[in-house]
C-alpha cells in the first residue's frame, strides 16, 4: 500500500511504545504460545494508555478548528476524561467534563487528576446522564459560543471518525515491532469499552495488511453493541475522510468477561491482576485491562488462539483505576523480621 496520508497530530504520546516478550506469563500460561504485550500504557505518565494516541488527532482537530476548549464526558474514573483534561492543559485548550454519577465525597484516582489539570466539572445523576447527554453537549457548547468561545465535542472515549486515527496509525508502529520481534502473525487482544480502539486496529491491521487477527474483549455492553460500535466508526471516518481506501474488515468480539457490570470486577480479576503484577511486573487494572487479560487467557485455553503461536496484548493503560479499588485486592500485608 502507498503510504497512508494521516490527518494533522499533535505529539503528545511518547511512541513508539515497546513491545515485550513476557516469558514467564507465556510459561505459565502460554501452553506453547508466546505471550507480548504492546506497551501502550508507557504512552506518557498522566496522558498514559490508549486515549492520548486519540487526543492527538482530536486535539489537532480542535486548534485547526480555532476552538479553545474541549468538552468530553464518562464515568467519574474515566481514564479518557483524565487523558484529556491533561492534553488540554498541555496544549493550551480548558476542558470541561461531564461525568456520569454524584460528586465523590473524596477525591481521587482519575476525578482527583482531572481537578489537579484545571478541568471544569459537572456530575450528573446516572439516570440524568443517559437521557440527557447529547442536549448536555448543545448546552455546553451553546454557553461557550455566548461568551465569545469555541468548544470541541469529543465523544465518549473520544471513539469516532477520527479518533479512529489514533490506532490507525498504531498499526504502522506495530508493523515495525513484529518485524523486529520475528512474529509472522499473531493474535491480537484488546479491551473494548467505547470501541474506537478496536475500530482502529481493525481498520489499520488491514490498511496496512498486517498479518493480525484483532479481538475486542468487551469490559462493558455485549457482542451486537460493539460490532455495530465499530461498524458506525467506521463508517464515519470514511465519511469524513473519504479519501481513505476502501477496507471492510471483519470486527471480532471476545464476549462473556464483563462480569457484574462495567467497572465491576470479580474476585479472579483482582486475583491475575496481582498475579501478573508479581510475575512480570506488569500492572493492569480492574475496569479494562484485567479483565480483557482474563479474557485473553480463558480463549486461549479454549483453544481459540491454536492457529497462530503468537499472541500480542495491547495494555491500553488505565493505573489510576487500581487505586480507588485498592480495598478489593487480598494482600498479604507486609512482614517485619526482626
Ligand atoms: C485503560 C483503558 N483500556 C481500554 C479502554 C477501551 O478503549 P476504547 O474506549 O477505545 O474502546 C479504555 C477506555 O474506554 C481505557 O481507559
Amino acid at each position: 500500500m502507498a503510504a497512508l496520508e494521516l490527518p494533522p497530530r499533535v505529539d503528545l504520546a511518547r511512541r513508539p511504545t515497546p513491545l515485550h516478550y513476557l516469558a514467564r506469563a507465556s510459561e505459565r500460561w502460554g501452553q506453547g504460545h508466546r505471550l507480548w504485550v504492546k506497551r501502550d500504557d508507557l504512552s506518557g505518565c498522566l496522558l498514559s494508555g490508549n486515549k492520548v494516541r486519540k487526543l492527538e488527532f482530536i486535539v489537532a482537530h480542535a486548534l485547526a478548528e480555532g476552538c479553545d476548549t474541549l468538552i468530553t464526558c464518562g464515568g467519574v474514573q474515566s481514564n479518557h476524561c483524565r487523558a484529556t483534561a491533561f492534553a488540554g492543559a498541555q496544549s493550551g485548550l480548558s476542558v470541561h467534563l461531564l461525568l456520569r454519577g454524584e460528586e465523590p465525597a473524596a477525591s481521587e484516582g482519575n476525578f482527583l487528576l482531572d481537578q489537579l489539570a484545571g478541568a471544569t466539572i459537572n456530575c450528573y445523576p446516572k439516570r440524568q446522564y443517559v437521557s440527557e447527554l447529547p442536549d448536555l453537549f448543545v448546552h455546553w457548547q451553546e454557553h461557550y459560543a455566548r461568551l465569545g468561545r469555541k468548544a470541541l465535542a469529543i465523544p465518549t472515549g473520544g471513539s469516532d471518525g477520527l479518533g479512529a486515527w489514533g490506532y490507525i496509525a498504531a498499526c504502522e508502529e506495530l508493523k515495525a515491532d513484529l518485524a523486529s520481534a520475528d512474529i509472522d502473525s499473531a493474535h491480537l487482544v484488546t479491551a473494548t469499552g467505547s470501541g474506537g480502539t478496536q475500530a482502529g486496529l481493525t481498520l489499520g491491521a488491514s490498511l496496512y495488511g498486517l498479518p493480525l487477527t484483532v479481538w475486542g474483549v468487551n469490559v462493558c455492553d455485549d457482542e451486537q453493541y460493539f460490532l455495530d460500535k465499530v461498524a458506525a466508526d467506521s463508517a464515519d471516518w470514511r465519511s469524513r475522510f473519504p479519501a481513505v481506501p476502501p477496507v471492510s474488515p471483519e470486527v471480532r468480539v471476545l464476549d462473556g468477561y464483563v462480569g457484574e457490570g462495567y467497572g465491576v470486577a470479580g474476585p479472579e480479576v483482582f486475583a491475575l491482576i496481582a498475579e501478573l503484577a508479581a510475575l512480570e511486573g506488569l500492572l493492569l487494572d480492574p475496569v479494562y485491562t484485567g479483565k480483557a487479560f482474563q479474557g485473553m487467557l480463558a480463549e486461549l485455553a479454549a483453544g481459540r488462539f491454536r492457529d497462530c503461536r503468537d499472541i500480542i496484548f495491547l495494555h491500553t493503560g488505565g493505573v489510576f483505576g487500581v487505586f480507588p479499588q485498592a480495598q478489593n485486592f487480598k494482600l498479604a500485608g507486609a512482614s517485619v523480621r526482626g
